[in-house]
């Protein structure tokens, strides 16, 4: 590209990031009446090739559906009212219509994606992605983002507010300097090695085994293909593994008394990362950070895109209650509302993992102590009502 002048654009917020927080917040900015610029670093095919977990809280449908994104999930998800624990070779269900009155929907991350951005592209909305070269400033003062946009054109932002959303490799989390945050890391000595199967259902809801060779989770896809995953070593190479191998360890995790997990062609296999982390405060500035920039869950709990777009929910809130009515007073508490939500999510996924996987090394005592715990929860309406309270999601907080 020969020209380079950069182009000035104003906005009210600048967005970094078109995942489902970025988009979302986008979205009910808009209907607001509240103008943003949403800028993205991978292609719109990237992320529509990302495979990513498929479980929708009740509320992340309901905003979905009444802020008027789509009601494909109504249409194309699955209800599901209830998961199965698995383990001493027997399932225990758990009810969650039943136990708490609520259900979740099966329903891809990519499908998210995939109508939240054609959403905003028909209400005309400004997101651009392959963008590069991202720079910001002024975060404490009038947020600036210069940035290439995918012709190479240069263009400079400046916008009231700058949020975020630009997932765990987030370069805004890094703007905020080391002694006005603080990072919180968990790691875990094991990962999930996740597939994607042509194969029919091999159960009508997800089945969380424990088993003494380890974690195995069954869940679904659509009527021919399947997403399930085992635990594995974080450095495992899933390019090494052959179908057999891998349906050996299903076999060995989940089968037994009657039920089998239907097996065929594995079409995707991967190594998923695990570890939970949470930089506080949520906020530095003009600053906002929302969904996996601030905040990352194991994936046991089916939580992280119900954390994010419960972030966005209260930060546009917020945004909203500025520009109408000029009070800063949501805006002040964004960062300690959604951390409330973040930190039960971060115990509960933390919970599931350490109750269902297998700790390398673990003693007799461990592993007894554990089916003790599983036994509680199975046994008891109190311990089943919490699994199933934190997993269709809190209601939220007034
Ligand atoms: C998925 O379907 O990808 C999935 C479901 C439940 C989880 C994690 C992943 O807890």
């Amino acid at each position: 590209m020969t020209h380079h002048q950069t182009a000035p654009l104003s906005t009210q917020v600048t967005i970094m990031g078109a995942g489902p927080a970025g988009l979302m917040l986008s979205h009910l900015l808009a209907q607001a009446g509240i103008e943003s610029i949403v800028l993205e670093i991978r292609s719109h095919q990237q992320i529509a090739e990302t495979v990513r977990a498929g479980i929708l809280e009740h509320e992340t449908v309901n905003l979905l559906v009444d802020s008027g994104v789509s009601d494909r999930v109504l249409r194309e998800g699955d209800r599901h009212d209830g998961i199965e624990l698995r383990y001493n070779g027997e399932s225990h269900r758990i009810d969650f219509q039943t136990l708490v009155g609520e259900s979740v929907w099966l329903y891809p991350q990519t499908d998210v994606f995939l109508d939240l951005a054609a959403r905003r592209e028909a209400d005309g909305g400004d997101v651009r992605y392959s963008v590069s070269e991202t720079e910001v400033d002024d975060v404490l003062g009038r947020p600036r983002v210069r940035f290439t946009d995918a012709s190479g054109q240069r263009f400079e932002i400046t916008s009231d507010f700058l949020v975020g959303a630009d997932g765990s490799r987030s370069q805004c989390r890094r703007l905020v300097p080391e002694a006005e945050r603080t990072q919180y890391f968990h790691e875990y000595p094991f990962a999930w090695f996740g597939i994607l199967a042509e194969a029919p259902r091999s159960s009508d809801e997800l089945i969380y085994a424990n088993s003494e060779h380890g974690f195995a989770l069954i869940s679904q896809r659509t009527e021919t293909v399947q997403r399930m995953y085992f635990q594995c070593d974080p450095t495992e190479d899933a390019s090494t593994w052959s179908d057999e191998q891998i349906w050996e360890q299903f076999r060995l995790r989940v089968n037994g008394n009657g039920f089998a997990v239907k097996e065929g062609p594995v079409i995707e296999k991967m190594v998923l990362p695990f570890r939970s982390f949470v930089q506080a405060p949520m906020r530095y500035g003009n600053m906002f950070l929302a969904g996996d920039s601030a905040h990352t869950v194991p994936p046991t709990g089916a939580k992280g895109l119900n954390l994010a777009v419960q972030d966005v929910k209260v930060l546009f809130e917020a945004l909203d209650a500025h520009y109408s009515s000029g009070t800063s007073a949501l805006l002040d508490g964004y960062s300690e509302r959604a951390l409330d939500r973040v930190w039960k999510a971060q115990h509960f996924s933390y919970w599931m993992t350490s109750m269902l996987h297998q700790l390398p090394g673990a003693s007799e005592f461990e592993r007894a102590r554990q089916l003790g715990e599983l036994n509680s929860v199975v046994s008891s309406r109190h311990g089943s009502a919490y699994l199933a309270e934190a997993y269709t999601g809190w209601p939220a907080r007034g």
